[in-house]
């Protein structure tokens, strides 16, 4: 059966296109939405897609990913900074999940050095544009496939 992966998108990543361009690329949210789903058929995992604003709505929808999706794929945005919040709920679920940015987080100011979700994650992709979203379903297929080997 299908892996059943959560893709979270955090606060103004719904703004892709607009905000920023030279950071965040031109390409808007409709587009990166596309390229997500793109990149689940290709891994062979059902992906469903979530974006907030909101600090409390990213807890519950990880809160109600629990015994639901086999991992989480998440850009809190700029949660990533400022919310255990978010820490403590990926904590809670237990389920791997990987942590993407589009920009290169470490290479900015020095307050996006620190990522409390981050603590909660078996890996990071930072700094490959859409493509991190790729990068980090297929590490996570790897891993759930691999996992599955040896159970
Ligand atoms: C971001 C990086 C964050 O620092 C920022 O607040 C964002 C987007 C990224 O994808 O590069 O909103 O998560």
């Amino acid at each position: 059966m299908g892996k059943k992966l959560l893709i979270i998108n955090g606060p103004n990543l719904n703004m892709l296109g607009i905000r920023e361009p030279d950071l965040y690329g031109k390409q808007d949210f409709a587009a990166l939405c596309a390229f997500i789903r793109d990149c689940c058929e290709r891994a062979g995992a059902e992906g469903t897609l979530y974006q907030s604003n909101h600090e409390g709505d990213l807890v519950e929808c990880i809160q109600k990913a629990y015994n639901v999706y086999d991992g989480i794929v998440i850009n809190p945005a700029a949660y990533t900074h400022t919310s255990v919040a978010i820490l403590d709920a990926l904590k809670a679920v237990a389920l791997p999940a990987v942590e993407v940015h589009l920009t290169d987080v470490q290479s900015r100011e020095e307050f996006r050095r620190i990522s409390y979700p981050g603590m909660a994650c078996l890996k990071t992709f930072a700094g490959f544009g859409f493509d991190g979203y790729r990068l980090a379903i297929d590490w996570l297929m790897n891993y759930l496939k691999e996992k599955g080997e040896t159970a």
